[in-house]
């Protein structure tokens, strides 16, 4: 069961299969659902918005008998509207746009929401958290990228982690619902300053399908501390 954001002690681990061997996809949702991760990150590039394509949502709807997990679309795309209802059907659980590549950011999650799924909005490394802020009563999920989006196997930018510290305060004092996801070079190394951060999701692509013991990587994801505090009502 999902829980409110202020009751999570685990950390939710989201491998990205961009890392994957696209020849094998369904291998690779395997290898994530035995691994012990939830989620399944799903990282949706139009060649526009970000330089590389990447897959629609058919590949996501094959995929979908073959990964029990949350599907968590990251829609890299310019126009995201366009792609909502397609990605809904496919078996998307959340669907997550860019502010950066949509003006009426408002409308979308609205639009979001009435196909009845979770609505993400994320920015990218030079977009400030108070772009946010607007919306913030209506989010199911945030997504800090920090990495400049559209590769995986980048390296975190540490500066972007003080965005999830924001974002942390200002639902704790708003007493919002959203997760916080953090996406780009997460690995041992940088997960745990993003966990301190307030980060509840990680996106991880590269680490994972690297690690010779993904269910022990992802345990150890898992468990570190969170440093988002409890909201003031609980
Ligand atoms: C990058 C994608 C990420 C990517 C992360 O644009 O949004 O989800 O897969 O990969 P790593 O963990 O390798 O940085
Ligand atoms: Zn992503």
């Amino acid at each position: 069961m999902e829980q409110e954001p202020s009751r999570r002690t685990e950390a939710i681990v989201a491998p990205s299969l961009l890392s994957a061997d696209f020849s094998h996809l369904a291998a690779a949702a395997a290898r994530i659902n035995a691994s012990g991760a939830e989620w399944v990150h799903l990282d949706v590039m139009d060649g526009n918005f970000v330089p590389p394509l990447t897959f629609g949502a058919k590949a996501v709807a094959d995929l979908r008998p073959h990964a029990p997990g949350i599907f968590d679309v990251h829609l890299m795309t310019r126009e995201p509207q366009n792609f909502f209802a397609d990605f809904a059907a496919a078996g998307a659980d959340y669907l997550t746009f860019h502010l950066e590549a949509a003006v009426h950011s408002h409308r979308f999650i609205e639009a979001i929401h009435k196909l009845g799924k979770k609505a993400g909005l994320s920015i990218v490394p030079s977009t400030p958290a108070a772009a946010l802020e607007p919306l913030l009563p209506w989010l199911d999920l945030v997504l800090v990228m920090t990495v400049n989006p559209g590769y995986g196997g980048q390296t975190l930018i540490p500066e972007c982690l003080g965005k999830v510290g924001i974002l942390a305060a200002l639902r704790r004092e708003r007493n919002h619902r959203y997760l916080i996801s953090v996406d780009g070079g997460v690995n041992e190394d940088t997960a745990p300053r993003a966990r301190a951060a307030g980060a509840d999701v990680l996106v991880t692509g590269a680490a994972f399908f690297s690690a010779p013991d993904p269910a022990d990587f992802v345990r150890r994801l898992k468990g570190l501390p969170s440093g988002a505090r409890a909201s003031r009502s609980e």
